[in-house]
Formats: C-alpha cells, sequence, structure tokens
C-alpha cells in the first residue's frame, strides 16, 4: 500500500521554498504542492486574525487539491494559526515551530552542558511571532528552564527578497539587530523566519564565534518524514513532481522565487483565493 497524493506546503511568499528543498531533499520520490500567498505577503506585520483568515483560505486550497498531509512553512502562519489549521484539516499537520524547537534546545544542551549558566536560546523572527511567544512557548514546553530572548528582524525579509543579503547594508542591519544577542551570550540562535537563511553568512559574521544558528528547514523535513506513516509514503520508485501555486505572479517573483530556490522556478500557477 501508498499513497500517491501529493504532500502540500504552504507559506506567506516563497520564503518557504527553503522548506520545499529541504523537504525534497528527504523524500525525493513524493509530489510536493506549493502554495505561496504572495499577494498577501508579508504576513510577519499583520494582526493575528488577519493572518489566521489567510492562512485558512490557503490551506482550504491545498485541501481542494487532495493533499495527503499540510506543512505550514511559515514561521509566522505557524505560530499564529496552526492550532486552527489543524482542528479544520483532515490531514496530518506540521508546523515549523515544534522541529525548530526540538533542534534548538537539542543544540542548547550540548553547548551549555552546565544549564544553570542560564544562557538564553535567541529567537530572530517576525514581529508577529516575537509577539506570540510560540517559540518561547515551545522551547519552555521542552526544556523549562531555558530564557528565550526574541528579537524582531523585520528588516531582514525585505533586504533576502532584494538579494541584499552579503552587502554593507545588511551587515549594518544585521550589527543593530543581533547587538542584543550577543550581549546576552547566547549560543543558540533561532532563524525563526524563513527569509532568514538566506542571510545566514552575514548574521553568523555578526555574531560571537561558535554561534549556532537553527535553521528548521532541515528540522522540519526531518519531522515530517517521521510524521508519513509507511503507508503514506508514496512508492519509493522514481522522482517526485513539484509544482508551485501562487496568489499573484510579478516578474520580480519569479526572480525572488529563483533566488531562495537556487534555481530557476519552474512554471508558476496563479491561483485565486476566495
Ligand atoms: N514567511 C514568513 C515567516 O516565516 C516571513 C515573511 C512574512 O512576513 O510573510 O515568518
Amino acid at each position: 500500500m501508498s499513497d500517491s497524493r501529493p504532500i502540500g506546503l504552504f507559506d506567506s511568499g516563497v520564503g518557504g521554498l527553503t522548506v520545499l528543498d529541504a523537504v525534497a531533499r528527504r523524500l525525493p520520490s513524493e509530489d510536493l504542492l506549493y502554495l505561496g500567498d504572495t499577494a498577501r505577503l508579508p504576513y510577519g506585520t499583520k494582526s493575528r486574525e488577519t493572518v489566521r483568515r489567510y492562512a485558512l483560505r490557503a490551506v482550504s486550497l491545498l485541501l481542494e487539491r487532495d493533499v495527503k498531509a499540510l506543512v505550514v512553512a511559515c514561521n509566522t502562519a505557524t505560530a499564529l494559526a496552526l492550532d486552527a489549521i489543524r482542528d479544520r484539516s483532515p490531514v496530518p499537520v506540521l508546523g515549523v515551530i515544534e522541529p525548530g524547537a526540538e533542534a534548538a534546545v537539542e543544540a542548547a544542551r550540548e553547548t551549555d552542558p552546565k544549564h544553570g549558566a542560564g544562557l538564553p536560546v535567541a529567537i530572530l523572527a517576525t514581529e508577529a511571532t516575537v509577539a506570540s511567544d510560540a517559540y518561547g512557548a515551545a522551547i519552555r514546553c521542552l526544556d523549562p528552564g531555558r530564557r528565550v530572548l526574541h528579537v524582531a528582524c523585520p528588516l531582514f525579509v525585505p533586504l533576502a527578497e532584494e538579494g541584499w543579503t552579503g552587502n554593507e547594508v545588511a551587515r549594518a542591519v544585521a550589527a543593530i539587530y543581533l547587538e542584543p544577542v550577543a550581549v546576552s551570550g547566547a549560543k543558540v540562535v533561532v532563524l525563526g523566519c524563513t527569509h532568514y537563511p538566506l542571510l545566514k553568512a552575514t548574521i553568523t559574521a555578526a555574531l560571537p564565534p561558535g554561534t549556532r544558528l537553527i535553521d528548521s528547514a532541515d528540522s522540519t523535513a526531518r519531522a515530517l518524514v517521521a510524521l508519513l506513516s509507511p503507508i503514506s509514503r508514496k512508492d519509493a520508485s522514481g522522482r517526485g513532481e513539484t509544482h508551485l501555486l501562487v496568489t499573484d505572479a510579478s516578474d520580480r517573483l519569479r526572480r525572488v522565487a529563483a533566488r531562495f530556490l537556487g534555481r530557476e522556478a519552474a512554471a508558476l500557477e496563479l491561483v485565486d483565493l476566495p
């Protein structure tokens, strides 16, 4: 028995392609259906109610296309809407925050075995994700004494989209945002937004040597492998197909998508969310 239906992934835009890439590497024979709500990006500056409304509409479209599992490949949508999506979904749903929090706690225990020293784990994320404290809650659940330092880095999103990931503007912005992280002594820093992995080198350079960056894309892909039972996997032969849906398709978007994927994006299908 196998299940040949696609896995649905959803993000506010193209940042979630970093998660799609990690999933495609771990599950190469699965078909992937990705939806980027590019007409409504960014989610990270919007209210909880609005993000939940947008996220539920996006998820309905993927469910109509008969996906066998859903990955909420957006930190903001996971932080603000995962509970509502799980309530309504007949198929298993995975967000990016729990896998990211697990990886962070594991890394913090390795780098700070004395734990009593109380070094915080730092979370870099959008303003909405920071305000939700979703990472803080997930980390405290796994490691009750662990302190969590949240830093909102909203300018990292347009910098990543513009491809300004390593120039002096990116370095100056990173230096300002990351100063409190360096001062706190945090040795583990979570990239809690799908855009931030593109700035990995600049973020690393702005932090003390030896700081570990956690990118939830790969931990989410690993958690997805564990979530899909053997019968819900596709027959392992052959390479899976990836289909990309967007709610707005401009030439700029194609360029940005190519930057996130590291190659030309396949055909983008324009869809409307009612
Ligand atoms: N995808 C969002 C996230 O991971 C970042 C972009 C946005 O603000 O919509 O939080």
